[in-house]
């Protein structure tokens, strides 16, 4: 299980509460900020993780802690005729629901207040799912993997999309002056909610990443699972499929 680490220090909330609370707080100056805080270097995995959803020609997909929409209006590209984007944060869908109906894509992408531990939709609904950067803030890892696991149709590909800490010199001393330091810097000045990149930056530290994220796929039921490390390892996108 990964440790919990929450946005708010003094809150009473629990941490699901909280992240959806920072998250429709950042809501408007997500993807903004998301630019500079990656260089651009998201645009780029996304479009990865989109390839490999392509290949598996999934028709009905599932796009879990969607936010803002980026990753499901890019498997909007894909042969997929349905995609629905869920998320807790209903501040990150309504903006996601602006971009795609300026898109015009609002007839193939759905954006749906929900929570991904307790996944709205019936048992082996969908040919693929994915997750960008929403795992580290489940409240409970091990429960949202479940229900994805349940919703996912057999032979469906489930794919992640998540931080992780380059193991290597001088990658890994890099990292850690840019996670510490520079990015809780950058969320300070430039954002509204002065903890959420603070947060950000800790929960990644501590978020299991590689082959413990790969032994926990296992452990719920995942077959075929495979990581493929990213930009020195900063990123990592999980493979896996439902027998
Ligand atoms: C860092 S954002 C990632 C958004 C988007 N996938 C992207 O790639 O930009 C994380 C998102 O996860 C959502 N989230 C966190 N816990 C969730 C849960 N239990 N169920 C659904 N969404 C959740 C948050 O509200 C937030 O919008």
């Amino acid at each position: 299980m990964s440790e919990k680490v929450k946005p708010y220090k003094d809150s009473q909330l629990n941490k699901k509460q909280q992240v959806a609370q920072m998250f429709d707080n950042i809501s408007k100056e997500y993807d903004g900020l998301n630019r500079v805080i990656s260089f651009g270097i998201d645009v780029k995995w996304r479009k990865k993780v989109v390839d490999i959803v392509a290949k598996s020609k999934a028709k009905r997909i599932l796009d879990i802690a969607t936010g803002t929409g980026d990753l499901a209006i890019n498997l909007a590209q894909t042969e997929a005729q349905e995609i629905i984007g869920l998320d807790i944060s209903d501040g990150m869908l309504e903006v996601g629901r602006k971009k795609i109906a300026e898109k015009k894509l609002s007839d193939k992408i759905t954006m749906t207040l929900g929570d991904s531990e307790n996944i709205p939709f019936e048992d082996n609904s969908f040919d693929a799912i994915t997750v960008a950067f929403g795992v580290r803030n489940f409240e409970n890892l091990e429960k949202g993997l479940a229900e994805i696991l349940r919703v996912l149709k057999p032979q469906g590909t489930f794919v992640i999309l998540e931080t992780s800490v380059p193991t290597k010199t001088p990658f890994k001393q890099g990292y850690k002056v840019y996670s510490k330091y520079i990015l809780p810097t950058i969320g300070k000045v430039f954002s509204k909610d002065r903890s959420a990149y603070s947060y950000l930056s800790e929960s990644a530290s501590v978020f299991p990443y590689g082959e413990t994220l790969n032994n926990i796929l296992r452990q719920i039921g995942f077959s075929n699972v495979e990581d493929l490390p990213q930009t020195f390892g900063v990123a990592t996108i999980y493979k896996a499929t439902k027998l």
